[in-house]
């Protein structure tokens, strides 16, 4: 098996403007986190990107939009591209998150071609999927994440796969406190690289699956030490430096 590095995420949704972002990231620096055992991302909103590129330079801090349009240009009103947004120095994109499928129409035939050019523009996706609580307790949690998994890579290669981060977020789990289990976390993010196995198994290997919903630094150190669970897309918890540093601590002692 290869050794895929830990990766936290932290996904501020609409928090925090330029000010509070590059004092996040002083504060967070400031507490040392151990950059070099895992791979740190911030995902700031649009307006406060350049702020994180510039503070987080130098740092080995990465840098994630939450969203982009699959076109290189053209008249979309209110969007932005991969090519601008890897013009400012971004490293990643947040792709298929639940917000932005249940309140904005997020489609799985957009996010098809969204992650495929997201990778041409030097940008990893961290492509999010995920079932409700009403798809879990009727026991469709396989079927929801295997549609979910075909259809947004569906124009991916295997050997692209190595280049994208999954992240698995029950929905159930976003925002309430109630996280999933461990057995839970494990089964999912297992089944879903299980089935990428089926196109590339090196990289289904190499691809990192983080575990997102209601992570905290209490959490993180069991749910990153399952087998198929390689860091976390964390919220409410990553707008704290302090929470955000010590969750990042335990993925890399894990
Ligand atoms: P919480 O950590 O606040 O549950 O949010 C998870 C999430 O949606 C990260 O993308």
């Amino acid at each position: 098996m290869s050794e895929r590095k830990p990766l936290m995420a932290a996904n501020w949704k609409m928090h925090k403007n330029r000010a509070e972002t590059r004092e996040f990231v002083e504060a967070f620096i400031g507490l040392e986190p151990p950059l070099d055992q895992v791979e740190v991302v911030i995902c700031p909103p649009f307006t406060s990107l350049e702020a994180a590129v510039s503070t987080c330079e130098g740092s080995g801090i990465q840098v994630a939009a939450q969203n982009m349009h699959q076109a290189q240009s053209g008249a979309f009103t209110g969007e932005v591209s991969a090519a601008m947004l890897s013009d400012l120095g971004v490293h990643a994109v947040v792709l298929g998150h639940s917000e932005r499928r249940e309140l904005f129409g997020e489609s799985d035939e957009s996010l098809s071609e969204k992650v495929p050019a997201a990778l041409e523009a030097g940008l990893t996706p961290i492509l999010c999927v995920g079932e409700t609580e009403a798809e879990r307790s009727g026991g469709k949690t396989d079927e929801v994440l295997a549609n979910q998994v075909r259809a947004d890579l569906a124009n991916v290669s295997g050997g692209d796969l190595a280049q994208i981060v999954i992240a698995y977020e029950p929905i159930w789990a976003i925002g309430t406190g109630q996280t999933a289990t461990p057995e839970q976390a494990q089964e999912a993010c297992g089944l879903i690289r299980a089935l990428l196995a089926g196109r590339s198994d090196e990289g289904a290997d190499a691809l990192r699956i983080l575990y997102g919903g209601s992570m905290k630094p209490e959490n993180a150190a069991e749910l990153v030490s399952l087998e198929d669970v390689d860091g976390g897309l964390v919220g409410g918890a990553s707008l704290d430096p302090e929470d955000f540093a010590a969750i990042a601590s335990s993925a890399a002692s894990a």
